[in-house]
């Protein structure tokens, strides 16, 4: 019985695939060219509609947008659709473009691999990827095409060694690799040699002739800069480039490693030596209390900042060292210092302090004063005993609550709001991330940190580190220009509500084994209607109606486009209208004290 029933679902299903067959033969007599077009545009996830009217009833892709072939035969010969917001991954398919000739997707969002069988392509004559978030190895097969002239693929996140194949393309006349992450020696043999420095820059690990750096040893050895706690063991002009690179793979990872290995160093060197911990007030610090609603002499709190030890740590981030500061009277509060601010920046620092220290808000951490030391700025802030929302979402063992994570979401968005909306000036957060949302003992969230990323900005090492712990949240223009708005703050709150939704780190292992971060996965599982997927399995109360509401505005967030991301006002309504309902909480209070 089971035999023929077996029999004939395969009969019925051979039956299915050969009607399909012949359907699409009859109705389509697309080209190869066009069917590995195709197969590249299924790849793509988003873009701004420019491959919608790619049409598969057409008998060749030769009017397509983007799309130029040779008027005799139809192959196609170029492909051309940078600056068009295209999402997704890079189809191996375009491998069967036999003829292309010029291949320019420069300028979009594109990440995963370069696929290898572009080196299949051997009539190519120019690559132009640059300006993506590609990542992985150069396949060395690119090394077979040999009338390459033209090969840009700076501004990814490319890793790994320069194959030698590469060396071999003696046509080639411009070559890039700028702002990636590869290691190793630079070919010496072949065309390497011929190209300049810039073509190679901002590649840390990197080294060779053409960029005067000497290879000692092993590739991504690099024993000339000495590490040393402060500055992370990154050299000075490595953060700008990370800014300007993109945000995935070996990129987060390399950057992970250097903020742990520099926290850890940190404290190592710490246990060694406590003075290295030790808050040195000698010599002209002053301290000033914002408000002078705390009733401390400048006097009381030198003498308990002179105290403090690594035993107080409770934190370290970009910026510095948080440390717990506890008062004779009981009050408690968290002291952040700022090691090696800029000579002369002084009273600009102090102006700008003296702003952010202006606003108060029940759902931003209170900055109450700053002492400025000789070695040190010293910010004492409002102490919150929830932690932060890192901590609370992927480090405790106890679980928030569907509630719990509405109600955080709504908290952080009246914050960020406030910021944007009420305050003058308007400030832009620019570090938006979990590790910034605090939990008062209610868990109520309140956003820290922020302006400081901007009053840090020119601050060789920590450019570094707020990218470092800000991968993944930070908007693609940000990323490449390096210039902050509030939509890219409105991106990364859209990051940070993924987070919260699906319990994941924006760049969880399990995300970048396959390529993605959480932006691209929620927009994988959009393209196949499964983003309810992205919700955490341990969470309980998870309600329905508010997790699509919540997804949507997240979705409209993370648009890769600035002008399609709602302003925080916009999400505020949002998410009162229709998150706020199924999600009780004390929605109606939220003005400043
Ligand atoms: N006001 C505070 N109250 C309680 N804990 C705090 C406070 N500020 C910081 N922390 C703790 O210290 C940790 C480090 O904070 P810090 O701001 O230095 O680093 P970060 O937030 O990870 O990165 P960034 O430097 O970009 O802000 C936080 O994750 C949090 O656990
Ligand atoms: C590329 O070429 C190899 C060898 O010629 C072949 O096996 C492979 O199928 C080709 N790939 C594509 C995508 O055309
Ligand atoms: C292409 O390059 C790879 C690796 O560089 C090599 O193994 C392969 O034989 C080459 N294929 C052709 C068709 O030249
Ligand atoms: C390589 O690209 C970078 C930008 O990504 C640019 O600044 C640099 O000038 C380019 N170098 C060459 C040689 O074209
Ligand atoms: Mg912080």
């Amino acid at each position: 019985m089971m035999g023929t029933c077996q029999m004939n679902r395969q009969g019925v299903w051979l039956l299915c695939l050969l009607l399909l067959y012949g359907s699409i033969n009859k109705s389509t007599a697309l080209s190869p060219d066009g069917e590995a077009l195709l197969s590249f545009r299924s790849a793509v996830v988003s873009s701004d509609g420019i491959l919608l009217q790619w049409r598969p009833e057409d008998s060749d892709p030769c009017k397509w947008k983007g799309v130029t072939c040779d008027p005799a035969s139809k192959n196609v010969i170029y492909l051309s659709l940078s600056y068009h917001k295209l999402s997704g991954s890079i189809s191996p398919d375009l491998g069967k473009l036999e003829h292309l000739r010029i291949l320019s997707l420069h300028d979009n969002n594109f990440y995963g691999a370069i696929p290898s069988e572009l080196g299949n392509c051997t009539e190519l004559q120019g690559i132009f990827l640059q300006g993506n978030y590609l990542s992985g190895l150069i396949p060395s097969e690119l090394g077979n095409l040999s009338n390459l002239r033209n090969l840009d693929i700076s501004g990814n996140s490319l890793s790994g060694l320069i194959p030698p194949s590469i060396g071999k393309l003696n046509k080639l006349v411009t070559f890039n690799v700028s702002a990636n992450f590869l290691v190793g020696a630079i070919p010496s043999d072949g065309v390497l040699s011929n190209f300049p420095e810039s073509s190679f820059a901002g590649n840390k690990g990197l080294c060779g002739k053409q960029i005067n750096a000497a290879c000692n040893g092993g590739p991504s050895t690099n024993s000339q800069s000495p590490a040393s706690g402060q500055n992370l063991g990154v050299k000075k002009n490595s953060g700008r480039l990370l800014i300007s690179a993109s945000a995935t793979v070996g990129a987060l990872l390399l950057v992970a490693l250097m903020c742990f290995w520099g926290c850890f160093l940190y404290k190592k060197f710490g246990k060694n030596d406590t003075k290295g911990f030790a808050i040195n007030i000698n010599g002209g610090a002053s301290v000033v209390m914002f408000h002078g609603d705390l009733p401390y002499s400048s006097k009381d709190i030198i003498r308990k900042l002179e105290t403090l030890n690594e035993e107080h740590i409770i934190g370290c981030g970009g910026f510095g060292t948080v440390y717990r500061l506890a008062m004779d009277d009981g009050n408690v509060f968290a002291l952040k210092k700022i090691v090696k601010i800029n000579e002369g920046f002084d009273r600009f620092f102090e102006r700008e302090l003296e702003i952010l220290g202006s606003i108060k808000h029940r759902h931003l951490v209170n900055l109450r004063g700053y002492c400025n030391s000789p070695t040190a700025k010293l910010l004492i802030y409002d102490f919150l005993p929830g932690g932060s929302l890192d901590e609370a979402l992927h480090e405790r063992s106890e679980q928030l609550d569907w509630e719990t994570r509405c109600n955080i979401i709504v908290g952080a968005a009246k914050g960020l709001a406030y910021l944007h909306h009420d305050c003058s000036p308007r400030i832009i957060h620019r570090d938006i991330k979990s590790s910034n949302i605090l939990l008062d003992g209610n868990l109520e969230a309140r956003v820290s940190d922020f302006g400081l990323a901007k009053l840090l900005e020119d601050e060789e090492s920590h450019i570094t580190t707020i990218v470092a712990g800000t991968f993944g949240y930070l908007a693609p223009e940000y990323m490449h220009s390096g210039r902050a708005t509030e939509k890219s703050d409105v991106y990364s709150f859209g990051v940070l509500v993924l987070e919260v939704l699906s319990g994941k780190r924006p760049t969880d292992a399990t995300l970048i084994e396959k390529g993605l971060n959480i932006v691209g996965w929620l927009n994988f599982l959009l393209t196949e209607n499964r983003q309810r997927e992205i919700v955490d399995p341990q969470c309980e109360g998870v309600q329905m109606e508010s997790l699509d509401a919540l997804l949507g505005i997240a979705i409209h967030c993370v648009s890769s486009g600035p002008e399609d991301r709602p302003t925080m006002h916009r999400v505020l309504q949002l998410l009162e209208s229709e998150v706020m309902t199924p999600c009780p909480s004390d929605l109606y209070d939220s003005n400043s004290d």
